[in-house]
């Protein structure tokens, strides 16, 4: 669905950009240097809307460092960012948002103890009355919030419940859901199935879908490679700072991008080491040279 929809802000948001296939973000060359480190470097990246690119990389590979150049947190310090085809340079993450795009961070900025419907317009309350008689328009935010959660498919049976008892899945959902009420256009997830179980991943693999259905460009941080393939059009693979592999979903296979991300040659280095230590079992991990990737799971087919 790409319907034309105004956010609370009143703002009609676009559909895709007219001229076509123009990507929504893109990162030519780009890089970024914290003073003498450099933690990213000649990275390119294209989110189009209606497409899930992935990033994937190991611990410190620079994952966060490139969304947060897209989020408006940092700055890039070599090659160029455009978003709708002309250069940016974001000074906050208030003009990154003003452009639609839109940052769920892993430890959702939420209040646990407040109602879920006082969560979803955290910093945005809808007001009713003239001032100085301007109170909360409590009735309409919890009819939003309950309507907004619904098109996402999320049901809660009372949008007064603490959103601290909802499950990491579900609060994570109703970050989703929310990025994508006040007006997301590109929605960023770092890491947003890190911490989860099986099946509550699963959730927020079909809201992941669902924005992506719904003409946004989402950019998708994660570890794993199976999370990545389920959903992901698009493959980036980082390593210490650069990019190991770019591929669209249909120049690469499961085995291949789990390879890259095992880092095949630094397990098998790791067997030889392990091999070493009394009580662990190396039968499994890889030989030198063969950087076979584990059976793949069956590929889930794009909804
Ligand atoms: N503010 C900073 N100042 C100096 N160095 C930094 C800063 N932020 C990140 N780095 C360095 O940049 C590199 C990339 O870090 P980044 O946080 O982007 O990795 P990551 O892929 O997100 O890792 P993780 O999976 O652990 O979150 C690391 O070597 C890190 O130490
Ligand atoms: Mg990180």
């Amino acid at each position: 669905m790409t319907d034309k929809k105004t956010s609370v802000h009143g703002a009609v948001l676009e559909d895709t950009p007219s001229d076509g296939d123009r990507p929504l973000v893109e990162l030519r060359d780009a890089g970024k240097s914290y003073g003498n480190i450099r933690a990213l470097h000649g990275v390119d990246l294209t989110v189009r809307a209606g497409k899930v690119s992935c990033v994937l990389g190991d611990n410190g590979a620079g994952k966060s460092t490139l969304i947060k150049i897209v989020s408006g947190l940092h700055q890039h310090t070599e090659g160029e960012f455009l978003v709708d085809g002309g250069p940016v340079r974001f000074s906050s993450p208030r003009e990154a948002l003003d452009k639609g795009i839109a940052t769920v961070y892993q430890d959702l900025a939420v209040v646990p103890l407040m109602p879920v419907w006082r969560n979803f317009f955290l910093g945005s309350e809808l007001t009713k009355g003239p001032w100085p008689f301007r109170r909360l328009d409590i009735d309409r935010m919890k009819k939003t919030a309950d309507e907004e959660l619904r098109n996402m498919g999320i049901v809660l049976d009372d949008m007064e419940q603490p959103i601290g008892t909802l499950s990491g899945g579900q609060r994570q959902c109703v970050a989703i859901a929310r990025a994508v009420h006040f007006g997301a256009r590109v929605l960023i997830l770092d890491e947003p199935t890190a911490a989860l179980g099986v099946k509550q991943s699963g959730v927020v693999l079909k809201y992941i879908a669902m924005a992506r259905d719904r003409g946004l460009g989402v950019i998708f941080i994660t570890h794993n490679p199976h999370h990545a393939y389920m959903v992901g059009d698009h493959f980036s693979v980082l390593r210490l700072g650069t990019l190991e592999l770019s591929a669209d979903r249909s120049e690469v296979g499961l085995d291949e991008l789990t390879n890259h991300m095992a880092g095949g040659a630094e397990l098998a280095a790791l067997k030889h080491e392990l091999a070493q230590v009394r009580g662990v079992d190396t039968e499994e991990l890889p030989e030198e040279g063969d950087i076979r990737a584990p059976a793949a799971a069956p590929e889930e087919g794009k909804s």
